[in-house]
């Protein structure tokens, strides 16, 4: 072969790997698959219909929330297919990330307005607070186990929220220097309402959390009026207990 042939060849050899490589994704869209987004995509929208709408939950901005937040890059990379089952999943160190409805079930009750400034207690894999970040201004999220803070906070950061805060902390004490919140979110139970979460609660605010020990624990909604609190039980859920100083405290908040 001569010089200027080969040379031809090798261009063009070039130019298909190129286009291979630039063009398979769109080509294979067109042809009916999946690019990976995509996939989760669609997963995303079957489970806010099939498990949260179908459920009741109707607040128009969580359900976009629930469809934009990518809950599969917040689980380990081996439940990545599993991400929008209808279940908690391990995130690792004996610790979950909440199943979706009870998500969007909690951030509901929250109702949240644009710019509300809210505390939650248990970053977990940083889902939630994602979730929030979504529908309010700033998130503050604490975290009792400091490995799954930082991984939380690294997604977090990667995935362009930067409304959210995070620290290493027990989360009973709350965050004393942010408050006071317009909504405070718990996602571990003690057995008890901690003082200081209700302390750090401005008058209108809400907080919500389960309560109760490994065997029976319920929902709860609580909101700060001008002279005090309303409870509210909402439903039986099943969480992690929340540790530090809520597990040896006996006698909760009176409200
Ligand atoms: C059900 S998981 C949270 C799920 C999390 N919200 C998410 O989106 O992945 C409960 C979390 O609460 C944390 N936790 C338990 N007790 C705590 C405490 N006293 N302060 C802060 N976090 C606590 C646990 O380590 C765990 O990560």
């Amino acid at each position: 072969m001569k010089m200027e042939n080969i040379l031809a060849a090798s261009i063009a050899a070039g130019l298909v790997v190129v286009l291979a490589v630039f063009l398979g994704p769109r080509l294979k869209n067109r042809a009916g698959g999946f690019a990976d987004g995509d996939v989760f995509r669609a997963r995303r929208e079957a489970m806010v219909a099939g498990q949260i709408e179908a459920r009741g939950v109707k607040d128009p901005g969580v359900l976009k929330a629930m469809r934009e937040v990518p809950r599969h890059e917040f689980v380990p990379v081996e439940l990545r297919n599993a991400a929008y089952d209808d279940r908690p999943l391990s995130i690792g160190l004996g610790q979950t990330i909440s199943q979706p409805f009870i998500v969007a079930y909690m951030t509901e009750a929250l109702a949240l307005k644009p710019g509300d400034k809210v505390l939650e207690i248990g970053t977990g894999s940083g889902y939630q607070a994602a979730v929030l970040a979504n529908l309010a201004g700033k998130v503050f999220s604490v975290e009792i186990v400091c490995e799954l803070e930082r991984s939380a906070k690294e997604a977090l950061l990667r995935l362009g929220y930067s409304s959210v805060r995070t620290v290493c902390a027990d989360g009973y004490k709350g965050w004393p220097e942010e408050a006071p919140f317009d909504a405070i979110m718990v996602t571990a139970a003690p057995e008890h309402v901690p003082q200081p979460l209700l302390d750090q609660l401005k008058p209108g605010g809400r907080l919500v959390m389960p309560v109760g020990t490994r065997l029976s624990q319920e929902l709860v909604l609580i909101r700060r009026t001008g002279t005090g609190f309303k409870k509210e039980s909402l439903i039986p859920v099943i969480f992690v207990p929340m540790t530090g100083e809520a597990e040896l405290k006996h006698s909760g908040a009176h409200y």
